[in-house]
């Protein structure tokens, strides 16, 4: 009898162990021009599960990847809804570019899932449900310190170069909107197809505006690379013209091919790999190992991490069981040490309230490139939600 009893609960505890998987589905960039940034995706949250573990109480967490190469909302919503309906996940993560994350909003309240956006930047999307967090960044946090920056070291005339999409136009408008307020003028403001690569026209554009510096985002990646090249072999410093952006235009894995010519260059940012703190070295050294390649770690890799603490914290917090808005309201007020610096999630817009750091590209005693904190903003909400409604 006794024995039968011992079998009879090991079997429940199969089962229920069995049933407390806890499936996550990622959407990202994880082939083709991209693929770098899906592949920090992945760096941050195996690290997050290597330091952590996978189980949140008696609750496995499984992650599900999903490739959506290019910004392609259809495709995302199609990948979304597979994850959801057919593999059952509780939670919806990643989001590299904006219009994947847009389109999967609507999804959310139907399917009972949280979104917690790993990347898109755009201010306007925590207002499309009530079920999105996000743990990354809005281009209107990032670029408004940089107007600032800009004012205090005199820069009087500027232009500014941005993608012609929700992230690009929230940076313009960002930078624009303080830059004036601080008694600056933008002479031109030049929004691009996100499928422009050959930048020699618009740096002609930006010498023959007559500005003092030209402000410029556009989504990490291989176009940063060329945009940024572009500007130094056009000769812009040599004529004077400086250059300013949010770190998306400095990431890292793009420094060691922009060389010596990039050394210098200020940028705004939240995250930075040199960030000098104890988490930040751990964090570091656990996603090093994960991604393989050290040079190739960059910004997403933060976001997914702490994503991920994110996550655990909704699991903690419903037990393990389907219940989208409970896990939501359950991180409203979250606040946390990031490998960043100090985070939390503000109530009202479900989004990192974070320091922003100017940051200036310097060349290491070890002759490797790095994004040298110099200035911390301390503590930015989104400046854009005002802006969104
Ligand atoms: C976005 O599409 O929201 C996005 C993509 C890459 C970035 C920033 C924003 O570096």
């Amino acid at each position: 009898m006794k024995k039968l009893i011992l079998a009879a609960a090991a079997f429940l505890m199969t089962a229920s162990a069995y049933a407390d998987v806890i499936k996550v589905g990622v959407i990202g960039p994880f082939s083709g021009p991209f693929a770098i940034q899906g592949k920090n995706f992945k760096a941050g949250i195996d690290a997050y599960l290597a330091t952590h573990g996978n189980k949140v109480g008696e609750n496995t967490i499984e992650i599900l990847y999903r490739d959506v190469p290019q910004p392609d909302p259809a495709q995302s919503k199609a990948l979304a809804q597979e994850l959801v309906v057919k593999e059952g996940v509780q939670y919806l993560t990643g989001f590299y570019f904006t219009p994947d994350a847009m389109a999967v909003t609507p999804l959310l309240e139907q399917g009972n899932v949280p979104m917690v956006i790993m990347n898109a930047a755009t201010s306007a999307i925590v207002t499309k449900s009530p079920l999105v967090v996000r743990t990354s960044f809005t281009t209107w946090q990032t670029s408004a310190p940089m107007a600032k920056t800009a004012r205090e070291r005199g820069v009087e005339k500027a232009i500014t170069v941005v993608s012609d999409y929700g992230p690009g136009v929230d940076a313009e408008n960002a930078f624009k909107t303080t830059f004036e307020k601080e008694g600056g003028t933008v002479v031109e403001s030049i929004r691009m197809p996100l499928s422009t690569n050959d930048f020699s026209p618009i740096m002609q554009r930006v010498r023959d505006s007559g500005a003092q510096a030209v402000f410029a985002f556009l989504p990490s990646g291989p176009t940063t690379l060329g945009f940024v090249k572009a500007y130094n072999e056009n000769g812009l410093k040599q004529a004077g013209i400086q250059f300013l952006a949010p770190g998306d235009l400095t990431q890292e894995s793009d420094l060691p091919a922009i060389g010596d010519a990039g050394v210098g260059i200020l940028t705004t940012f939240h995250y930075s790999i040199a960030h000098d703190s104890p988490e930040n070295k751990a964090f570091v050294a656990a996603a090093q190992k994960a991604i393989g390649n050290p040079a190739e770690l960059s910004f997403p890799s933060v976001s997914a991490y702490d994503g991920m603490f994110v996550i655990t914290k909704m699991i903690e917090a419903t037990g393990g069981k389907q219940d989208a808005q409970k896990a939501v309201d359950a991180v409203k007020d979250l606040a946390w040490e990031s490998p960043r610096g100090p985070v939390s999630i503000d109530p009202e817009t479900r989004h990192i309230t974070q320091n922003i750091y100017l940051r200036e590209v310097a060349k290491g005693d070890d002759g490797g490139y790095y994004n040298k904190e110099i200035k911390t903003f301390e503590k930015q909400p989104d400046p854009g939600l005002a802006a969104a409604k």
